[in-house]
């Protein structure tokens, strides 16, 4: 068994999930950050993974015919390194049953809802709407439904009177950081147990 965890991040946008998880455990002896994959030309995650040494590549899903073009690209490129984990971070793209039945068990994903409610988009206007008392965060498994499968961990905070979609957004995201980097330290931990 091969005891570094080989880590390819998939983003769509500005990358603090993924700049957060590099910073904290780059260091880490059992964690190499092979790649770093964006679906999105414009992503503003790319120029930070390339400062911080990752290789980058830019797969434009939007001169791609279609979600299986797509997925073929990312599939070859990511076979040049070979992750063991893959982690969604921001990657605003559903991924096909197809896809994720190769990478079964590999794929891990955040989205910034208390899971199972409010999958999808808008999750804190959502809350704000439905006068939600708390809102939070979930690393979940990856399978075919949209922020779907196995929940690993949540983090949650209290709604103020005052707040918005966007400052509730912005509230959370550092705890948003921190619990995707707890629960790949849980995989870590565990690894080392088994081996
Ligand atoms: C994060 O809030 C993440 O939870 C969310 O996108 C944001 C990406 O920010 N993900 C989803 O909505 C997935 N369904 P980042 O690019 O700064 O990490």
């Amino acid at each position: 068994m091969d005891r570094a965890l080989k880590i390819a991040i998939l983003i769509s946008g500005r990358g603090s999930n993924m700049a957060a998880l590099i910073e904290n455990l780059k260091m880490h002896p059992k964690v190499k950050f092979c790649c770093v994959v964006s679906d999105n030309s414009q992503a503003l995650g790319i120029p930070k993974a390339k400062k911080m040494q990752i290789p980058t590549c830019v797969i434009d899903g939007n001169l791609c015919s279609n979600q299986y073009v797509f997925e073929e690209k990312l599939d070859t490129y990511l076979q040049t390194h070979q992750p063991n984990l893959i982690l969604l971070a921001g990657f605003m793209r559903l991924l096909s049953a197809k896809f994720v039945a190769k990478y079964k068990g590999k794929i891990l994903n955040i989205h910034p809802s208390l899971l199972p409610k409010y999958p999808g988009l808008n999750t804190h206007q959502r809350a704000l709407e439905n006068n939600d008392k708390e809102v939070g965060a979930t690393v979940h498994w990856v399978d075919e439904k949209m922020d779907n499968g196995e929940i690993m961990a949540q983090c949650r905070i209290k709604v103020k009177p005052q707040d918005t979609a966007q400052t509730l957004s912005q509230r959370l995201l550092p705890y948003e950081h921190q619990l995707y980097i707890d629960c790949v330290r849980k995989l870590l931990n565990q690894i080392r147990d088994t081996v």
